[in-house]
């Protein structure tokens, strides 16, 4: 039972990821209470110091943090970033193994402090991740979910409306699957203003299938080309993080392709992937089957078998 007014948002694992998720939410005032927790004592409390003496620029929010499970209690939502980070040139699904084990130590007691929260997984292999805290946590499979392609969508809007020279806002597309190699763009139904890309390009000149497929890979090579100039990500992923936040807390029932235990999506089921999903305040209200073309559902089908393949090998 909630012993308190408000919304609290707890983040497990104070690295970069985590604090930046932590600054973005208090920025965007998405909870009024953030607790972060870490293993590292001195790290976790000098984080959340470093963020309580920005509150006077900052909407009202209690800060807290510590190394104690018990710091993350009775919370609206658990976003677990901890884990291993990508070295340049290693895959999110090199970082699986260690990771995995890694939630079923942290899990459990996160559960116990806070059975209604809905989890939010951040750390990579995010689909994997999702696919085992889903089962770890023995928690309704909506109530746990993973951020997936939300920012992988972002680079590609971000992209798009760089060639296009249109406001984002204005550009409608999807990456969908893996968060990784495997993911794909869903251009059958991306739209500008309203407009099917197809009839763009042949309105504009622009965004002719070779460019799309450049666009694409340059939105699967993004994170190792950030990594391997700076170490790792962490702003991006913290500010899609606090979008997600933002529609659980608000009930927004955004349309968001975020990671989340599949069930007969386009005859997809048993595995946690990207597509797009409603959210509210209980977690994924509903996966929305939208219209795909035959090449995208079999690379859809490919980059699911491949969660499925290493999940499958870690047990889950
Ligand atoms: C990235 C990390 C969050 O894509 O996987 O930046």
């Amino acid at each position: 039972m909630k012993n308190r007014t408000g919304t609290k948002l707890s983040i497990v694992g104070a690295g970069a990821v985590g604090t930046s998720l932590a600054y973005a939410a208090l920025i965007r005032g998405a909870a009024s209470e953030v607790a972060l927790q870490d293993i590292n004592a001195k790290k976790v409390h000098a984080e959340a110091l470093d963020l309580a003496h920005g509150s006077q620029f900052l909407p009202p929010a209690k800060i807290d943090g510590s190394d104690d499970v018990a710091v993350t209690a009775d919370s609206d939502i658990v976003v677990i970033a901890a884990g291993a980070k990508q070295k340049p040139g290693e895959t999110r699904m090199d970082l699986a193994d260690k990771t995995v084990s890694l939630m079923k130590s942290i899990v459990p007691p996160l559960v116990e402090q806070s059975p209604e929260a809905v989890f939010l997984l951040v750390t990579n292999p995010v689909d994997v991740v999702t696919q085992a805290v889903v089962k770890i946590s023995g928690l309704p499979d909506g109530q746990v979910f993973g951020s997936g392609t939300v920012l992988d969508s972002s680079r590609l809007r971000y992209l798009v409306a760089q060639e296009c020279d249109i406001a984002m806002s204005n550009v409608h597309a999807y990456m969908c699957g893996e968060h990784g190699d495997s993911e794909l763009p869903l251009w059958s139904t991306s739209t500008i203003g309203g407009i099917p890309l197809a009839d763009w390009e042949k309105q504009t000149g622009q965004l002719s299938t070779a460019r799309r497929q450049e666009i694409a890979e340059r939105v699967v090579g993004a994170a190792y080309e950030v990594i391997d100039g700076k170490g790792a990500t962490n702003y991006a992923i913290g500010l899609a993080g606090t979008r997600i936040i933002q529609s659980i807390l608000r009930n927004e029932h955004a349309i968001l392709p975020v990671s989340s235990m599949l069930h007969d999506w386009h005859g997809i089921s048993g595995v946690c992937m990207s597509v797009p999903q409603i959210i509210g305040r209980a977690g994924v209200v509903k996966a929305l089957e939208l219209p795909v073309s035959d090449e995208e559902l079999r690379g859809l089908r490919a980059s699911a078998e491949h969660i499925r393949s290493v999940a499958a090998e870690l047990g889950f």
